[in-house]
């Protein structure tokens, strides 16, 4: 008999004794799951959304040696509860661990494999706490909800990390996007310019040192080692995934997807499509509520008679949308009656298509955004449009925050009103407060909007409008 086949007979009547425990395989980890589970980097954060499998992830990458018993690793939570609650560390590690034969000991939480390998959660909730951890080699740390910790108890857990029996000392972790945390920083040459991690970058591995606690990096080892002599680079990678990323939980659960899609537009970037630049709901200029509430206008042809004031936030090519507006004021709420909206163009395309509509609704004021570009555009229209008023619309910080704390005001006042589908809304929902511009993605139809709604004041002055000889710039008054 072959010595293969012997050793498989022995190891089911072993079985067969009970003196074997027979141990069953994970599921298959999902693609994104499998590159994390495969990467060699010393540090990977697995991270971008709600549901990819990011915890049943770790506590699978955390089990990876528990056939050698000189294998421990532990997983942490910042505070105890969270590790017990239902659906936390606990509770799934219940599901996986006793598949490969481990014993749960509750009161310590940690599992004993049957080589002796340990596994164990434990909670790191004060900064000073991280002291109680001095001294420790540990060979594997993982982090669930990596965000909730402080920077500080990250990287003094990293230079705990050692491997005394030979296994690659690894650090994990797992987050949900948070522009606002520290991790936002860690993982930022991974994220796109829009905020969504990059697809080509995902596993990508570089390195970095902390100098004076700043995070230094570089593509290389040999790099940084250069530039600091002796130093010792980490290597260190980021893969993204969001819920898209785990079919077993889409299938299982749509409600859970539908929730996602319930949240308020903030948090469904974070949660659903893993954006790591939308900044919470108390940041951000306007009341998505009250935005969503004056979505209730149609576009309208032009009518003889009506009073239209126009915005435009001009472009500079690329990807940057040249966008004009033309709001129809004639009553209150003020409609938007025309957008022009469009990228990829050359700006001069741009207003030759634009002058038709211009004169279609006639503007009483064409407010202009202008910075460095701005002013030529603006300019240029008055050259072509002689007999309409053009004013130039400052884009400094202060004026910006007058324009759009304005426009903040007409909204919710429910005093505006526009189409259902305006791409301008989901504009306004990601419009920051502390930096007046979008979180994500382009803010040109909030600023078209912010530029016409500037003007109003000189429209309701008793003064004739006089078209401009050349464009006026003086700022109006609020
Ligand atoms: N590869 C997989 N095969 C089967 N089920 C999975 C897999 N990955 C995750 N799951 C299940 O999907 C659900 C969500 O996973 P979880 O790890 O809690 O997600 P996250 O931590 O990213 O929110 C859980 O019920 C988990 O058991
Ligand atoms: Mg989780």
């Amino acid at each position: 008999m072959p010595l293969a086949k012997a050793l498989q007979l022995r190891k089911m009547a072993e079985i067969a004794r009970g003196k074997r425990q027979k141990f069953v395989d994970f599921p298959a980890p999902h693609p994104k799951q499998s590159l994390a589970l495969k990467s060699k980097a010393e540090v990977l954060l697995f991270g971008g959304g709600a549901g990819p499998g990011k915890t049943t992830w770790l506590l699978w990458d955390a089990a990876k040696h528990i056939d050698s018993h000189l294998y421990s690793a532990v997983i942490l939570r910042r505070t105890y509860p969270e590790i017990c609650n239902e659906g936390g560390l606990w509770d799934e590690s219940q599901r996986w661990y006793p598949l490969k034969g481990a014993t749960a000991h509750q009161t310590r939480l940690e599992w004993t494999f049957p080589s002796g390998a340990t596994i164990r959660f434990s909670h790191l909730q004060h900064e000073k706490n991280v002291n109680n951890w001095q001294g420790a080699q540990l060979p594997y740390v993982g982090f669930d909800e990596v965000t909730h910790f402080t920077k500080k108890q990250f990287f003094y857990l990293l230079s705990r990390l050692r491997s005394p029996h030979g296994f690659e000392p690894k650090m994990r972790a797992t987050c949900n996007p948070d522009a606002d945390s520290w991790v936002a920083e860690l993982v930022n040459w991974w994220i796109g310019e829009d905020g969504y991690a990059d697809p080509q970058k995902a596993g990508e591995i570089r390195f970095f040192i902390v100098v004076d606690d700043i995070i230094i990096w570089g593509d290389t080892k040999q790099e940084l080692q250069i530039k600091y002599p002796g130093c010792l680079p980490k290597s260190f990678t980021f893969i993204g995934a969001t819920v898209e990323d785990n079919p077993t939980l889409l299938k299982a659960d749509p409600g859970y997807l539908a929730n996602l899609q319930a949240q308020n537009s903030v948090d469904r970037d974070r949660l659903l499509y893993g954006n790591w630049h939308v900044k919470k709901a108390e940041s951000m200029l306007f009341d998505v509520e009250a935005v969503d509430a004056c979505a209730i206008g149609n576009y309208s042809s032009p009518i003889h008679g009506r009073r239209y004031l126009w915005g435009i936030d001009p472009n500079y090519g690329g990807d940057d949308y040249f966008t004009a507006q033309a709001w129809d004021i004639s009553t209150v709420p003020y409609t938007l009656a025309y957008e022009y909206h469009k990228n990829k163009t050359p700006v001069s395309t741009s207003i030759r298509a634009l002058i038709p509509f211009i004169r279609r609704y006639p503007p009483l004021i064409i407010g202009v955004e202008i910075n460095s570009g701005g002013k030529v555009i603006a300019e240029n229209l008055a050259e072509k449009m002689p007999d309409i008023r053009i004013q130039g619309i400052l884009s400094t910080k202060s004026s910006k925050i007058i324009n759009t704390d304005r426009l903040k005001l007409f909204v919710e006042e429910n005093a505006i009103n526009y189409p259902k589908n305006w791409e301008g809304i989901e504009e306004f929902k990601k419009f920051s407060k502390d930096d007046r511009r979008a979180v994500s993605g382009h803010d040109d139809t909030v600023m078209a909007a912010a530029s016409a709604f500037a003007c109003l004041d000189l429209v309701h002055t008793r003064d004739p409008i006089t078209p401009s000889v050349g464009v006026q710039f003086a700022h109006p008054t609020f």
